[in-house]
């Protein structure tokens, strides 16, 4: 259950967002610890491990193969974040400070797959090299009052720039706030994103 869930919890000052670190396939709880204190120094962070296994690797969803997503794991999983996250708030006596997703890859995936499906959750996400994780599934959710930051390289075979625009019109279309970054190169996060998603981040606190 998702209170067995390990995960690093830092109050920071309490007129701070609480980041929600998801970190990328083969990750762990620490690896994002230092991209948050570039993106919001002092602010509270909250860093599970992701649940699943493959081969040995932390992952946050099931998948088939590189890009083929195992949706009905996705929507799954999705849920049991959003009972996570539900969980902290009230352990950690968050109260209504914001919570903010800040997710790479695999951990992107899941952020988007969270605010797409549990916007009453989770309503804020920095993806970095995420795309649209539902496969051929649509949204009809409303997401107004929804904040999502996008960064990608243009050329990253994990997330098809395809996908990534997809994922831009879905937001879109579902009233979401977006705000989209499109540089050169594959997968990874760049300085000027981490950069780019440090003034977003300060535009919503
Ligand atoms: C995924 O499986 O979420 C993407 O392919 C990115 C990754 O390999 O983690």
């Amino acid at each position: 259950t998702v209170e067995e869930w390990p995960h690093l919890y830092h109050a920071g000052t309490p007129a701070t967002p609480v980041l929600l670190l998801l970190h990328g396939t083969g990750g762990t709880e620490h690896d994002l610890l230092p991209l948050a204190e570039r993106l919001a120094p002092g602010a509270g962070y909250l860093s599970p491990r992701g649940p699943v296994q493959e081969q040995g690797m932390n992952r946050w969803f099931r998948r088939f193969g590189e890009g083929q997503f195992d949706v009905d794991d996705v929507v799954r999983r999705t849920g049991e974040l959003a009972g996570f996250i539900g969980w902290a708030r009230e352990h950690h006596g968050l109260g209504d400070r914001r919570i903010i997703a800040v997710g790479f890859s695999n951990g992107a995936n899941i952020a988007l797959a969270t605010a797409l499906l549990h916007p009453e959750v989770l309503a804020d996400v920095v993806a970095f090299s995420g795309m649209y994780p539902l496969g051929d599934r649509t949204v009809d959710a409303d997401l107004t009052g929804t904040a999502v930051a996008l960064f990608n390289g243009e050329a990253d075979s994990m997330a098809p720039l395809a996908s990534v625009l997809q994922l831009k019109s879905v937001l879109d279309a579902a009233g979401s706030d977006v705000h989209q970054t499109i540089r050169e190169g594959g997968h990874g996060v760049h300085p000027s994103e981490v950069d780019g998603a440090a003034a977003w981040i300060g535009s919503r606190t």
